[in-house]
Formats: C-alpha cells, sequence, structure tokens
C-alpha cells in the first residue's frame, strides 16, 4: 500500500507520521497552501507534492484530510484524474463513504476511517494514535482495517446508515461531558461559592470519576443516590433544581438507575424509578 495524503493539518500530519513510524509506505503529501506539504514531508520524512495529480499518480490510497466541508469539493477535483483501482479514505466522524458517489463508475473504491480520539496538535498527535479505537466503514475495507492492526490499533468495521449515531455516541463521552461539568459548575455559583473556587472544586471528583470509570468500568463506578435507591434525597434535589438542569438531572439519573440495577440486583428501585419518570420540570 503505497498511501498519499491530501490535506497536511493535524490528522494528516499525525496518520503520516505514525504510519511511517511502523512501516506502512506514505507517498507524501498535497495541500491547498505548498507550505503545509512541505512541513508534513519534512516530518514524516516523505515527499511533498505541488501537483494533486501527481500525488495521486505516487498512491494507491488517497487520505482526504481535509475538513468535513471540503472532501466533497477535494472528491470532484480528484475524480478528474484516472483513479482506477485506487481507494479514497476520508476521516470524519460523521459522513460516510457515500460522499464520494459514483466512485465505483471509476473503477475505485471509497471508504471512511475514524479515529476515536481527539487530534489537538499536528506535531504529537501520532503519539495519541497508538491507544486511539478506530472504525472503518465502507467497501472492501479488510486491508485498511488490517493497516491498523498491524499497528496495534483495535478496529471494528461500521455501517454508513449508522455513522451519525456513532457519531452522536462519540458527542454523549466528550463534548456533552463537557457541558455537564459546566452545568455543575455553575450550580455551585448559584449556591454562594467562588468562580474560582468553583472552577476548581470540581477537578478531584470529576477526575477519580473518570478513572474509575477507566478502571471498573460504569456499572462499578457508580455511586451516589440513585445507585442507594436514597428516593429521598432526589427529591430534594429535583426540587431544588428548576429548567435545563432539573431536565437533565431526570434524564440521566432514568438511565442511572438501569446501571444500578445492574450493580444491585437485589435492590428495590420501582419507587425511584417512578418519580424520576413521572417528574416533569417540576410539575
Ligand atoms: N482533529 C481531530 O480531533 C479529528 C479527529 C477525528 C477525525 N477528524 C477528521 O479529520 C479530518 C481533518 O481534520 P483536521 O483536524 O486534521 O483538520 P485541520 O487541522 O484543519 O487540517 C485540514 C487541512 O486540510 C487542508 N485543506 C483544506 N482544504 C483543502 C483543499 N481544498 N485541498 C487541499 N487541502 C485542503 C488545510 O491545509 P493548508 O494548511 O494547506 O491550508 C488544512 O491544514 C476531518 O474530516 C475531521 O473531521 C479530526
Amino acid at each position: 500500500m503505497k498511501i498519499g495524503f491530501i490535506g497536511a493539518g493535524k490528522v494528516g500530519f499525525s496518520l503520516g507520521k505514525y504510519f511511517t513510524e511502523h512501516k506502512v509506505c506514505v507517498s507524501g503529501y498535497y495541500s491547498q497552501n505548498n507550505n503545509s506539504s512541505k512541513e508534513a514531508a519534512v516530518f514524516t520524512k516523505t515527499k511533498y507534492y505541488n501537483k494533486l495529480e501527481e500525488l495521486i499518480k505516487a498512491s494507491d490510497t488517497l487520505f482526504l484530510t481535509v475538513p468535513d466541508g471540503s472532501i466533497s469539493k477535494v472528491y470532484s477535483e480528484i475524480i478528474q484524474s484516472d483513479i482506477e483501482g485506487k481507494c479514497l479514505v476520508h476521516c470524519s466522524g460523521a459522513l460516510s463513504s457515500m460522499v464520494f458517489s459514483g466512485i465505483s463508475e471509476k473503477g475505485a473504491r471509497g471508504c471512511s476511517i475514524h479515529p476515536i480520539c481527539a487530534v489537538s496538535d499536528k506535531l504529537t498527535g501520532y503519539l495519541e494514535l497508538s491507544k486511539a479505537y478506530f472504525t472503518i466503514e465502507g467497501e472492501n475495507v479488510d486491508d485498511l482495517a488490517e493497516v491498523f492492526r498491524s499497528c496495534g490499533n483495535c478496529v471494528e468495521i461500521l455501517s454508513a446508515e449508522k455513522k451519525v449515531q456513532y457519531h452522536a455516541a462519540s458527542v454523549f463521552a466528550s463534548n456533552l461531558v463537557v457541558g455537564i461539568y459546566d452545568l455543575a459548575a455553575e450550580l455551585l455559583q448559584k449556591c454562594g461559592l467562588s468562580v474560582e473556587f468553583a472552577s476548581h472544586a470540581l477537578q478531584p471528583l470529576f477526575m477519580g470519576n473518570a478513572e474509575s470509570i477507566v478502571r471498573n468500568g460504569v456499572v462499578l463506578a457508580l455511586t451516589g443516590p440513585v445507585e442507594r435507591a436514597d428516593i429521598l434525597t432526589v427529591e430534594k434535589h429535583l426540587a431544588s433544581l428548576t429548567g435545563k438542569e432539573r431536565e437533565i438531572y431526570r434524564l440521566v439519573s432514568c438511565h442511572l438507575v438501569e446501571l444500578a440495577k445492574q450493580k444491585n440486583p437485589g435492590r428495590d428501585y420501582r419507587d425511584l424509578q417512578m418519580l424520576l419518570e413521572t417528574e416533569r420540570n417540576g410539575e
């Protein structure tokens, strides 16, 4: 496999370096700004191309590591060249290989490969990739899955129809946690605590919980009033909250009851479940 990168940004740099470190052949880089492709070529000890056509000729697999909004535009440029037998890959979490419409008529195939991790720095991102789990979606993807497995990554195949829901799952584990953490800090401030105190006080609780989830799994990590079936405390919490905080507390707690039942099969959660399911916006 000879992998060429179109788009020398965070993911292009990181995947290219990751591949070369694992002896996977990288043909080089093309990017809209020549300086970016030159820098990526130096970083990965590969080549840079100032003509897209030349990179396409030098590669059998092309990674379109451009922003999601540019994938279709770059694809429309690529199909001006002969791509017979080649594989086109993009790395968007939300888009599927369907963006490569009409690719089979060109004698080529398309897929999407997504690392379930954040790549925030183009020079150090490759170090994070060794821990990343990857999903692959598209046509005849076994060879690409094998490339990542040979690098030591866990890889699973995903269907195109599930791509958006899959991306929403990642949002639950990252962005939505950010939102809930911030609501918690706001509530501390509403209790009269200082901004400075509120922004730091939750950190040990948050980190301890995150470590416990990773180490023990969600069921064993669960503690608190829902897990204890402490209906009086949950009732008081709901009475102290309003608006979206109350609704988020209620809805997430409904799910926590399901985890609590797994942790304590002998405990009776029926009254708590009824309270959470019937309570709506303080009515
Ligand atoms: N960053 C993450 O955490 C992450 C994680 C998983 C998946 N992804 C996915 O990976 C893909 C790339 O994201 P990224 O974070 O690497 O973005 P990025 O850092 O913004 O890099 C994108 C690069 O694409 C180049 N580019 C833009 N339009 C182009 C065009 N028309 N032709 C050629 N090159 C073009 C730009 O190059 P110049 O420098 O030359 O202008 C830019 O450096 C996206 O699909 C994203 O959803 C990102």
